[in-house]
């Protein structure tokens, strides 16, 4: 290589955009090695977008149109999903029902839809999930409003936990019976970003917007800002009224908007507690102010966001179906004999992962334009984050008392024995997954198809 050429080359390298960065059009899978927990500890093996994890955030602007290219360099094939998105149903990545997967070894896709909502959404894989999230496969896909409101700092965490062994190695035991019968694959180290952090810098005065993006298979997060106030603008990516809340309470797939304003003093420092599970909880890390003075005393009023185009359902009017999620440990599992390793039903049947027959056995066809109420009933003794694809639903009530303000989602976590009224417009046509999040769950028989024809 002569020095011009050399020069060409780097000149070429200064323009390509760095791995993490914001505007990568390319999404390539490959293993990678990673500090998870600290550059003084062993590196993981683990699966990345982009060699990171997580993948690269993903920003656009809200009524763009987002073009991906996608290379899969793992030794299995993969999709992309784009959690929350309602976008064209050849785009929503779900194999053998919305595309045939992307092959092992080089096999490539590509992306392309418009974005019609803002908000904070995500991506991941949907064939082997519990095994390729569980593996670092997740990264956050944020659209802006067409006119954001101010904040100083405008940033997502992405949450998402391990199961590593003394050596920092992964634990193989991807979706195995007694992780997939009960609570699903809860990890043992927890990461923001993908590193444990012991501190998140801010100055006074700040106001921040913090995008939580819980990319777990199985770990609920109920957090708690030591010192602060937190406001919820957004859940699901979708506009809520702004509410402080005490505790964030985010299962597997789920997101919320914060408006974080640093009320605290310069210096000091100040917890983030995760105490979802009882006796369990732990400092996920402090939020730790610099010694700069505030750069604001007052705070403006915290921000309405803009409210999306999603079709308002007609809940009086709409055809109403009930559908009731079973078994697990200490409930009716599935016949062992028909159905080895499906430990879950919805409404009395268990769906296989590697059933491509998806499509042929929807659970309910729904007629397209029409407002449907579903009641989701949990008759089992576990949590479950429940998701639709393509849509985004209005949460009507829970354990049949009204929602105390208009709440739309993707992803409504229910309680062991409890049910919820969701409402939407079937607007958008195709075969639809309905499944739950933990993603062990989903892989032993949590799944349906929803067919809007
Ligand atoms: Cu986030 Cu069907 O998935
Ligand atoms: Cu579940």
């Amino acid at each position: 290589m002569n020095r011009r050429e050399f020069l060409a080359s780097t000149a070429a390298m200064a323009a390509a955009p760095a791995v993490g960065a914001v505007s990568a059009q390319k999404l390539r899978l490959a293993p990678a090695r990673l500090h998870l927990v600290g550059e003084a500890n062993p590196s993981t093996e683990v699966w990345a977008y982009n060699g990171a994890v997580p993948g690269p955030e993903l920003r656009f602007r809200q009524g763009e149109r987002l073009r991906i290219e996608v290379e899969n360099a793992l030794g299995v094939d993969s999709t992309v999903h784009w959690h929350g998105v309602r976008l064209p149903h050849a785009m929503d990545g779900v194999p053998h029902l919305t595309q045939p997967p992307i092959r092992a070894h080089g096999g490539r896709f590509t992306y392309e839809f418009d974005l019609p909502d803002a908000g904070t959404y995500w991506y991941h894989p949907h064939l082997g999930s519990a095994e390729q999230v569980g593996r670092g496969l997740y990264g956050a896909l944020i659209v802006e409003e067409r006119e954001a409101p101010k904040v100083d700092r405008d940033l997502a965490w992405v949450l998402s936990d391990w199961r590593l062994d003394r050596q920092a190695r992964l634990a193989e035991n991807f979706a195995n019976a007694m992780d997939a019968s009960h609570a699903g694959r809860i990890g043992n180290t927890v990461t923001v970003n993908g590193a444990i952090r012991e501190t998140f810098a801010v100055r006074a005065g700040e106001r921040i917007r913090l995008r939580l993006v819980n990319a777990s298979n199985a770990r609920i997060y109920g957090l708690r800002f030591e010192g602060h106030e937190t406001w919820v603008i957004a859940l699901d990516g979708q506009p809520v009224e702004p509410h402080a809340a005490t505790r964030v309470v985010l299962g597997p797939g789920m997101r919320a908007d914060l408006i974080l304003d640093c009320r605290g003093a310069p210096g000091s420092a100040h917890r983030v507690i995760d105490d979802f599970y009882r006796n369990r909880a732990y400092e996920l890390l402090k939020i730790q102010y610099s010694a700069a003075q505030a750069l604001r005393e007052r705070f403006d009023k915290v921000p309405t966001l803009p409210a999306n185009p999603v079709a308002r359902p007609d809940v009086a009017r709409a055809h109403r179906h009930r559908i009731v999620f079973g078994g697990g440990a200490m409930g009716v599992m599935p016949s062992q004999r028909e159905h080895r390793g499906l430990f879950w039903t919805v409404n009395g049947r268990p769906l296989a992962e590697h059933h491509h027959d998806h499509g042929d056995t929807p659970l309910l066809t729904l007629a397209r334009g029409n407002s449907y109420v579903l009641e989701l009933v949990n008759e089992t003794a576990w949590h479950h984050p429940i998701h639709l694809h393509g849509h985004v639903f209005a949460i009507v009530s829970r354990n049949g008392e009204a929602s105390a303000r208009m709440e739309w989602g993707d992803t409504v976590l229910l309680d062991p024995e409890s049910r919820a009224e969701i409402a939407f417009v079937a607007d958008n046509p195709g075969d639809w997954m309905l499944h739950c999040h933990v993603l062990e769950h989903q892989a032993s028989g949590m799944m349906a198809v929803l067919r809007v024809a």
